[in-house]
């Protein structure tokens, strides 16, 4: 069975660079371990893969943050970047480099890029105007402002949108603005900023995404956005503000998205200095090399329009492909800080064993964008049934008796069945290779335990153990237990990007070097094997339980935020831990004519998606009898679109449709509570039907 192999291909793989102001949670996770399977899966393979990342270090939360624990950027960023490091080195998760975007490599890299692409014309200054906190002197990004709702007057909303009625605005629209670092209220401000012409990449970008390198959904989103026109993205920020001065400037810094792809390429860059692999062979314009991004569906637009906009305007090679994967949730809703389910990557290893969530996410893994979900009992009972009952089982029925029995020794013949079983496993090689190379991994685990069905029946079969028990079946209950254990060590070869370290377990066991693809072809014959120990034991509701109840616990006095994204965790903590409900004030007086101008309706959602662009948007399709309607609705935080599905509710039928970013929206539906994870949809008593009117 001799293949002449294949020349390597030479890739290159990317995780999203996390926040240098968080910890790793198990949200993140599910990219990182995605990525480390189809890493090892690669170097399997025989491919040169190399695998980088790095912390993403700069950006106004990650300065404020050092400043209110009263340490410089630096050593925060520091201590960040070993405690991320050590989350996933726990996960087994295997970079070959790790870098940080505050490095010199990034700093060169990203004013170089930037200075070419202002060579060319494609940088643009315009003076635009923001709102600037007098007393600590800096101007505040969309986020630090907050202020009462202009659309539903609702209070304690962010600049950018409102998590109550899902109006987006910008911060000078807010009633009562205040600045959320200080307290201040802002003061408008004048500021010269950069621009990335984005509208001169139009062309190229409608091409781009349209040649394969996008997953079928993504591809769609973005002509939407192709459609209604690109405008310049605005990559520049003014001191204070923890980054890269720009060249050429005063007082004014790189936006932390500008230097933060940049830094896969300082990445692999500083990887290439110590490896001795070529940097231009791999970003030049005509590279034949592949580049993959393993990105998560929220951050999109960064990575497949301006990013491959900013690759081709320096003159450096765009990427093969983005893989976008969708957002976790635990137990059907998102992660949740009082329900003990935004569990951080620490706490679980503190409680589990990291191999089980591996696997957990592998078997849940697609090449879509759809949300994953880790239901803690689903997960348990896969681990246990799957890994410990058909996979591991099979090992240690029948080492006990090859070591008892035959010196530790597997027998060198076996009759033609056994030759056409372990050809049958063998044959499933490749299939099982693409369904990898494909990001199909549930699928992937579903045909490896279809052939570990298949052995556990073989084995149910043959009944060693009443083997050892008859005269004269010694040669019959050797190749039982041979063969065994040679079907065990295809399909641990076949799990090993999912679970290296049952794999490396497995090997010394089996006394077998760090195995490669293909070596499987090879069955183990006349092969001394080791004694064996347990290689993954039963998963327990109880450590689970202790986790869950960890993570709920480490919410009092949490001094570390959980999401580096928001720049507003205290805000989001003190809302969810608060135990006295604050009532908004009550409306302005109307009479019942004014009433009667409100026309509600009983609609039946009939379609809900996320948009996944829009951190509060769900979009919805209401039946309300006599016609359908779409409706954008800022309830991401609190509802999983599946679950609305089918419910009826009330919706404001007569509200003027509006034009957002994402699509018209024709209507409101109506929903109680104060906002993020606290908000309640109304629906009608039973009986009541889609369209009737609500008076
Ligand atoms: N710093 C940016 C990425 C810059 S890349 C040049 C960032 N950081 S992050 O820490 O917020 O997220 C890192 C990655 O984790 C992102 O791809 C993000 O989508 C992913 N996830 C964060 N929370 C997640 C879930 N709850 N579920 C799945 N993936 C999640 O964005
Ligand atoms: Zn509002």
């Amino acid at each position: 069975m001799s293949d002449i192999a294949p020349t390597p291909r030479k890739i290159l793989i990317t995780s999203a660079l996390p926040y240098a102001n968080g910890p790793i949670h198990l949200g993140h996770l599910v990219e990182y371990i995605q990525t480390d399977i189809w890493s090892r899966f690669q170097k399997m393979r025989g491919n040169t893969c190399t695998y980088v990342c790095a912390d993403d270090a700069h950006g106004t939360p990650i300065m404020l943050r050092a400043q209110a624990e009263g340490i410089t950027p630096e050593a925060l960023i520091a201590k960040s970047s070993e405690e991320h490091q050590a989350d996933f080195a726990g996960f087994n998760v295997e970079f070959d480099h790790y870098h940080s975007t505050n490095s010199i490599e990034n700093k060169e890299l990203a004013e170089h890029i930037y200075l070419r692409l202002k060579d060319k014309g494609y940088i643009s200054r315009k003076t635009i105007s923001q709102y600037y906190d007098p007393e600590k002197k800096m101007f505040l990004p969309d986020r630090f402002v907050k202020g009462t709702c202009p659309k539903c007057k609702a209070v304690d909303q962010y600049g950018d949108n409102c998590e109550v009625c899902g109006a987006t605005y910008s911060p000078t629209d807010l009633i009562d603005p205040k600045s959320a670092v200080s307290g201040a209220t802002p003061i408008e401000k004048d500021t010269d900023h950069l621009f990335f012409e984005l509208s001169q990449f139009e062309e190229m970008l409608k091409t781009w995404t349209r040649e394969g390198h996008l997953q079928e959904q993504i591809a769609n989103k973005l002509d939407e956005w192709l459609e209604s026109g690109l405008r310049g993205w605005d990559i520049s920020r003014d001191a204070p503000y923890f980054g890269f001065e720009i060249p050429g400037e005063t007082g004014k810094f790189f936006y932390v998205w500008l230097d933060a792809p940049i830094g896969y390429m300082s990445s692999f860059k500083a990887y290439c200095d110590k490896s001795g692999l070529n940097f231009d062979e791999y970003w030049q314009e005509d590279s034949t090399t592949e580049l993959y991004h393993f990105i998560g569906k929220d951050i999109i637009n960064f990575h497949a329009l301006f990013w491959p906009a900013m690759l081709s305007g320096a003159n450096y090679r765009t990427p093969t492909a983005i893989f976008a994967h969708g957002f976790l949730t635990v137990d059907g809703q998102k992660m949740s800080k009082s329900r003990g389910t935004f569990i951080m990557a620490k706490t679980y290893l503190d409680h589990l064993n990291p191999e089980y969530l591996r696997y957990y996410y592998a078997a849940k893994l697609t090449s879509r964008i759809d949300d994953i979900d880790l239901n803690l009992e689903d997960f348990a009972q896969r681990v246990n049934s799957d890994l410990v009952g058909k996979v591991v089982n099979i090992a240690s029925r029948s080492a006990g008796f090859v070591m008892k029995k035959f010196d530790g020794k597997l027998n060198n013949k076996w009759t033609p069945e056994t030759t056409v079983l372990y050809q049958s496993f063998i044959d499933k090689s490749e299939e099982i290779a693409n369904l990898y190379e494909s990001r199909d991994y549930g699928h992937a685990m579903r045909e490896i335990m279809t052939l570990a069905d298949k052995a556990n029946e073989y084995i149910a079969e043959a009944a060693p153990w009443v083997l050892a028990k008859t005269e004269g079946k010694e040669a019959e209950l050797h190749e039982c237990v041979s063969i065994s254990l040679n079907l065990f060590r295809v399909l641990m070869s076949y799990l090993s990007p999912v679970l290296p370290v049952t794999a490396e377990k497995s090997n010394a066991f089996l006394n077998l070097p760090d195995g490669q693809w293909n070596d499987i072809k090879t069955p183990l014959m006349n092969h001394e094997i080791s004694k064996f120990k347990a290689l993954l034991t039963r998963l327990e509701m109880e450590p689970i339980q202790k986790m869950v109840d960890a993570s709920a616990s480490s919410l009092n006095g949490a001094s570390t935020a959980p999401d580096g994204k928001k720049g507003d965790q205290k805000v989001k903590l003190a809302k969810e831990t608060a135990v006295k409900p604050e009532f908004e004030a009550l409306a302005e007086e109307i009479n019942i004519d004014d009433f009667a101008k409100i026309d509600l309706r009983i609609a039946k959602i009939i379609h809900a998606e996320a948009v996944p662009e829009a951190k509060k948007l769900l979009k919805l399709t209401l039946d309300i009898g006599f016609e359908q309607r779409q409706v954008f609705a800022g309830i991401k935080s609190a509802y999983e679109p599946e679950a609305l599905i089918g419910k009826l509710t009330v919706m404001v039928a007569n509200l003027a449709p509006r034009k957002m970013r994402f699509g018209m929206s024709e209507g409101m539906v109506l929903a109680a509570g104060p906002g993020g994870n606290d908000l309640y949809i109304l629906s009608p008593d039973e009986g009541a039907t889609p369209g009737m009117r609500v008076k």
